[in-house]
């Protein structure tokens, strides 16, 4: 079996490769990525030498290297996180989110009907569901909700993932698609809400919160998202979407309390700021097909995760001290300073 992994530079598709190369240890990987500011080869650097792991430095939107690269590896499934993935940027700077995140897909996709594939896999986010109230605990999306985007981010990957459904019923891809809910753990890029917040007090530096704070995410364990996609590719029925979320609702002011407690510092690091443009309120995923159909549920629990993942933080400051030390305080300032 040889799976191509587009992202794999990057937060969770670093951490699928790492799940799959030890879970199944006779699959070749291929990793499709073209290193953009949050790809990281230090994230591969521990499969590297791995005989059945390939990294090939390819920008998915490159018809011809991608191409080259079915036509080399023969690849029985395609697992798509590439992706520009951070909203704040959407707002800052649309095109690249089109570029990448809907023409890309329909470019692996392309390859896929061209060269044969038994399973195409598009990891898309809960985000093209839109936001739920706040005072409407009762609310979860579920695969029928609509398809309802608020920033250029979600519209992006709600386009792929129509693309995707189209090319399922026009020609006939065996496709699949998971939106999963917020993830945290190892190797997040820290320009997003928990690491940022983890490496901000470790240095004490001012946490910005934006709004009040009572914004509320469904976070997931980036390994239980993992295991979600592995079973979706081997099990996941052809055309299908799953949702995928840990029914674990936090506001963003708790959680970010909760990081300060576990490091010992004091609240007073929390700054309030200006709120992010077309902000969603609340995402909430109903978990109940993935259950239901291949018994997955999420197997770490928030309080466990979240000590494991500022445990990574603290055992490994040389991975994000590299990031936030580079170009990445050029973007910190443009975001932050005069916010
Ligand atoms: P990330 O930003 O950490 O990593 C993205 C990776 O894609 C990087 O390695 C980058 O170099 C690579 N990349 C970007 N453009 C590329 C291109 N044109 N060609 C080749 N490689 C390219 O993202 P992430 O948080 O790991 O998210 C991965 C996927 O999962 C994305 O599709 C995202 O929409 C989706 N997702 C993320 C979350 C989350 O909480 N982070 C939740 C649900 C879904
Ligand atoms: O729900 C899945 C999505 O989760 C993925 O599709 C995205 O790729 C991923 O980036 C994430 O999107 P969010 O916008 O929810 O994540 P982010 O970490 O950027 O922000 C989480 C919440 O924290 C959000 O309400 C905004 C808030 N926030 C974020 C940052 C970076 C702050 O209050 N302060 C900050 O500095």
């Amino acid at each position: 079996m040889t799976i191509i992994v587009t992202g794999g530079a990057g937060f969770i598709g670093g951490n699928f490769i790492h799940y799959m190369l030890k879970k199944h240890p006779d699959y070749r990987i291929v990793c499709l990525d073209c290193l953009t500011y949050a790809g990281n080869m230090d994230t591969l650097a521990p499969v590297m030498d791995n005989p059945n792991f390939r990294f090939c430095k390819v920008d998915i939107t490159d018809r011809a290297e991608v191409y080259k690269v079915f036509m080399e590896e023969k690849p029985d499934m395609v697992v798509n996180f590439a992706a520009e993935s951070h909203v704040d940027r959407s707002i800052e700077e649309p095109a690249v989110f089109l570029q990448t995140n809907i023409l890309g897909t329909s470019v692996m996709m392309d390859a896929c009907r061209r060269y044969g594939i038994k399973r195409y896999h598009q990891v898309s986010t809960d985000e093209v569901y839109g936001d739920l109230p706040l005072d409407r605990p009762d609310l979860f999306f579920t695969e029928e909700t609509p398809i309802h985007t608020s920033s250029p981010y979600s519209a992006s990957k709600a386009s792929a993932d129509l693309l995707v459904l189209a090319y399922h019923r026009t020609f006939g891809l065996p496709v699949s698609i998971s939106r999963c809910s917020n993830n945290y753990g190892p190797y997040h890029f820290p320009e997003k809400l928990i690491p940022l917040m983890i490496a901000n007090a470790l240095n004490d530096k001012p946490l910005p919160v934006y709004g009040k704070g009572e914004n509320v995410r469904d976070w997931l364990y980036v390994e239980d998202h993992c295991k979600a996609i592995d079973l979706i590719i081997h099990n996941g029925r052809e055309g299908e979407v799953y949702n995928v979320g840990g029914h674990n609702e936090m506001k963003n002011i708790d959680i970010v309390k909760l990081i300060i407690k576990e490091l010992g510092k004091s609240e007073d690091l929390i700054q309030f700021v200006a709120d992010r443009r077309g902000h969603d309120l609340r995402y909430a995923i109903d978990p109940t097909k993935i259950h239901n159909e291949l018994g997955w549920e999420p197997e770490t629990k928030f309080a466990d995760g979240i000590k494991k993942t500022i445990k990574w933080y603290l055992d490994n400051r040389e991975w994000w001290e590299k990031i936030i030390s580079g170009e990445y305080k050029d973007y910190y300032k443009r975001m932050y300073n005069a916010r």
